[in-house]
């Protein structure tokens, strides 16, 4: 039997990227997935791409940052594939774009991209599926992160990086909260992603590019999915409260 088979995960903006690759590992370990994304195509694309892995999967089309819509979304996911055992918080990146610029010379009218994604569409997914997890005395939810949520680096990510760690800091609470209810609460803090464009000249040891990630290499969002896989497993079970970073050893900020 499969450490997840069973088990029925949702993971926000999974119709790509690192999502993408989380719900691809959760799927092998035998869960059926629930793929959301602000984007229908991309939604039903990871569904397809997920059933050819042998589960069940849904696509659910829905904006995490409208409370209304999460939980009609939810809704309508539960009919489908059953009640949400596990989330993956993983939408984090605003449609948008990423690059900010300093703080000094950022402009005040987008902060709240980041904080209304990060913290409010996360704590809405939250707020929505945890209280049938407590009822089932049974849950596993994981906040995708980042590294710069952590630590300060050169590259514009302060309104990231703040979103990140006020949504983190919430979550350790979350998971206190929560402990003797059968429900972990954990982030993960990916590293450099194979599926953004870094420079990736291993000379280059600046922040934010391959040369300043001690392994020499990129991560997989295989990967980090591998991490989720393993939180919620029975075994992985007794983590609660941590942000594992799955980075390469990169420790260091300039
Ligand atoms: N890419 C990296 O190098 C990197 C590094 C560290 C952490 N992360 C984190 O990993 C997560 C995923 O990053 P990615 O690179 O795969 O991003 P991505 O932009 O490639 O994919 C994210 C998906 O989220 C969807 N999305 C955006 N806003 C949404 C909303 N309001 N509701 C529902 N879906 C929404 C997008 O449509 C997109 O398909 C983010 O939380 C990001 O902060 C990424």
């Amino acid at each position: 039997m499969k450490v997840l088979e069973g088990k029925v995960a949702l993971v926000t903006g999974s119709g790509r990227g690192v999502g993408l690759g989380i719900a691809q590992e959760l799927a092998e370990a035998g869960a059926d997935v629930v793929i959301n994304d602000l984007h229908a195509d991309r939604a039903e694309e990871g569904a397809a791409e997920i059933r050819s892995l042998g589960v069940k999967a849904a696509p659910a089309a829905f904006d995490i940052t409208d409370l209304a819509g999460v939980r009609r979304g939810v809704d309508q996911a539960e009919a489908q594939l059953g009640k949400i055992d596990i989330l993956v918080n993983n939408a984090g990146l605003p449609d948008s774009g990423f690059e900010m610029g300093s703080f000094r010379e950022s402009d005040p009218s987008v902060w709240h991209l980041w904080i209304d994604l990060n913290i409010y569409g996360s704590l809405n997914m939250i707020w929505t599926v945890l209280p049938g997890m407590v009822e089932r005395k049974w849950g596993r939810i994981i906040q995708i992160s980042s590294g710069v949520g952590s630590r300060g680096i050169l590259g514009g990510n302060s309104i990231y990086g703040g979103s990140k760690a006020g949504i983190e800091g919430a979550l350790r609470h979350i998971a206190i909260e929560e402990a003797r209810n059968g429900v972990s609460v954990n982030s993960i803090a990916p590293g450099l992603m194979q599926n953004a464009a870094y420079r990736q000249d291993p000379n280059d040891t600046r922040p934010g590019t391959l040369g300043a990630v001690p392994m020499g290499r990129l991560c997989d969002p295989r990967w980090v999915g591998a991490c989720a896989v393993w939180l919620c497993s029975e075994k992985g079970g007794f983590v609660t409260g941590q942000t594992i970073h799955v980075n390469g050893g990169t420790i260091h900020g300039r």
